[in-house]
């Protein structure tokens, strides 16, 4: 009973042969089609029956009344045709047994649809550009990432996140430039990362007056391809201070990679695509360029060698998904970047299809939206960067204001700052369809009123202390429930749909939809319901079975989109 729509669904289409002259209906279909109706009123579930009328050849009216005189169910209180909606009324009872039962049976792993069965699912996303910052615009891979590679972990997957690190370029001839003319080691050693990037920066803005400069740094990437053992020094070095930084944002995040093999591990990958490529006549030169041309599928030439030979971008890309299918096997290999590269991977995407492999429809692109804070849109090159340890520090900082008000004599204060600030970031960013650009206002993002993460963590910290208080996980006994009580039944029974949507839809802000939702209905029940010193011991012990609930359903939720919960606020 816990997936409603689809057991609703097997429902209707038993009952469709007898009443409809052997006609039969696919339940897959019809769960797509019910709906849940705006208003109780209406019942819980709703089919609009005008959907079957062309199968089934009849008015939405009579197929909604067939269907109510023949299906009957323990799960449903009433079943009634109203205007050609047919209209299910969940039982609350059956509902609540059903549910509770299932969510302390299956603690941790209640909602888990079960459809991995092991298979591997390989996971690009994060992905920075070494020697650039870690910015808010990479807020959006990183976490919709590492969501999406839990959701898959949840479902049974064999999960393999990859961070594809930008770590081969012309960047590092720019570097090389900038560090050997304005730079020097304890300053860089000094400054890590920060210094890195104001190098970078400072050789933009000098080469804009000096473009000899840029033959400079185009020299010096030339040196580091033929492996100069001095310039490959420096890389590996800016390397190492690069991803010494990134640790410490994904330890915030408690976010760990499987793989770091970046741009620069598929060198020597290359060449034999290439060579395929050249084989099957799919290159043709254009300016130059060797090229694959894509107008039949209306798409610009995918560019795989430059005029100088070098390689570029998507052949990096196209070497690594061959590598990466013969060493991992994966049932999908899945890409979260910014919507900005869009075309880049349907250009290889098409690339890889045409040399003839036959598991490039197991590639999936997922894009996002742009970023910006307090209106203020980014730039790398101008220096114009909010930095994503910033946006965290700053957001930890005011939680912790926050928190001395109105809890001084919390322990551990500094842990759950943390946890809340950059949970806080998380949550809101996660709040929205992903393809949606957003303006990120840190003030809503912290508040502890609105939907956010500061409210999702106290209503958690809420159930785990009333837990604690009650020193047991409490019972459920069927009785009468009130409203609020069902409301809240309700919401738990939803939680494996929406993770199945989540997947299918690579939407972690399905997952955050929830968990508000369920928050919003918990604390509904919490103000109107005395739990502790409820009337009998009956209805104690079932208010308590709901609250423990509550908690593991919502713990999981946070736990799905990358958020660290804490037992106290
Ligand atoms: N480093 C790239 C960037 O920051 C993202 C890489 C995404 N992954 C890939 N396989 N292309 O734009």
């Amino acid at each position: 009973m816990l997936i409603l729509k689809e057991q609703t669904a097997k429902l209707i289409s038993n009952a469709v042969p007898a009443l409809f002259a052997g006609a039969t209906l696919d339940t897959a279909e019809l769960a797509a089609m019910l709906e849940y109706p705006p208003d109780a009123a209406m019942g819980d579930l709703a089919l609009p029956c005008f959907k079957l009328s062309r199968t089934l050849r009849r008015s939405p009216v009579q197929i909604a009344e067939a269907l109510a005189g023949a299906i009957s169910s323990d799960s449903f209180s009433k079943i009634e045709a109203v205007n050609g909606y047919l209209n299910f009324y969940l039982d609350g009872k059956a509902l609540a047994a059903r549910v509770l039962s299932k969510i302390a049976e299956q603690g941790d792993s209640y909602g888990s649809p079960n459809c991995g069965g092991g298979k591997t699912v390989v996971l690009d996303y994060s992905s920075p550009n070494v020697a650039k910052p870690f910015h808010i615009g990479h807020l959006g891979t990183t976490v919709i990432g590492h969501s999406l590679k839990l959701l898959h972990s949840f479902a049974g997957y064999n999960c393999i996140g990859i961070n594809h690190l930008g770590d081969w370029g012309t960047q590092f001839g720019k570097l090389i430039v900038a560090y050997r003319t304005w730079g020097n080691k304890e300053e860089v050693e000094k400054g890590e990362i920060d210094a890195l990037v104001a190098l970078y920066v400072k050789f933009h803005a000098e080469a804009e007056k000096d473009p000899a400069l840029n033959d400079a740094a185009r020299a010096e990437f030339a040196k580091l391809e033929a492996h100069d053992p001095e310039n490959i020094a420096l890389w590996k070095w800016f390397i190492e201070i690069s991803l010494r930084e990134y640790q410490k944002t994904y330890g915030m995040l408690d976010i760990s990679f499987d793989s770091y093999n970046g741009e620069s591990f598929y060198t020597d990958k290359m060449p034999p695509q290439i060579q395929k490529m050249k084989d099957m006549d799919l290159l043709t030169i254009d300016d130059g360029a060797s090229v694959v041309n894509l107008d039949q599928w209306n798409m610009p030439v995918c560019l795989i060698l430059k005029r100088d030979g070098s390689t570029l971008y998507p052949t990096r890309d196209i070497a690594a998904a061959v590598y990466r299918k013969d060493t991992y096997d994966f049932e999908k290999c899945i890409y979260v970047t910014s919507a900005g590269q869009s075309l880049h991977f349907a250009q290889w995407f098409k690339v890889v299809e045409l040399m003839g492999y036959d598991w490039h429809d197991k590639l999936v692109h997922v894009p996002y939206g742009t970023v910006s804070i307090n209106g203020a849109k980014l730039a790398t090159r101008t220096g114009n960067v909010i930095l994503l340890k910033d946006l965290f520090a700053q957001a930890i900082d005011k939680v912790r204001d926050i928190m001395e008000e109105k809890n001084p004599e919390l322990k551990g204060r500094d842990d759950i700052a943390e946890a809340v600030g950059v949970g806080a970031i998380v949550f809101y960013y996660l709040s929205n369809n992903r393809i949606r650009d957003i303006n990120f206002m840190l003030e809503d993002a912290l508040s502890f009123d609105g939907n956010t993460g500061p409210y999702a963590q106290y209503t958690y910290a809420r159930t785990c202390s009333l837990i604690s208080k009650a020193g047991t996980e409490g019972a459920y006994h069927a009785y009468d429930m009130n409203e609020e009580e069902t409301a809240l039944v309700k919401t738990l029974a939803t939680f494996p749909e929406r993770v199945k949507a989540a997947l299918a839809d690579y939407e972690p802000s399905v997952i955050t939809r929830y968990a508000l939702d369920l928050c919003a209905a918990f604390n509904r029940f919490y103000h109107n319901c005395q739990i502790l010193s409820a009337e009998n011991e009956k209805v104690r012990a079932t208010r308590i079975a709901l609250t423990a609930a509550t908690k593991s359903v919502l713990g999981k939720a946070l736990e799905l989109i990358c958020m660290k919960k804490t037992e106290q606020i």
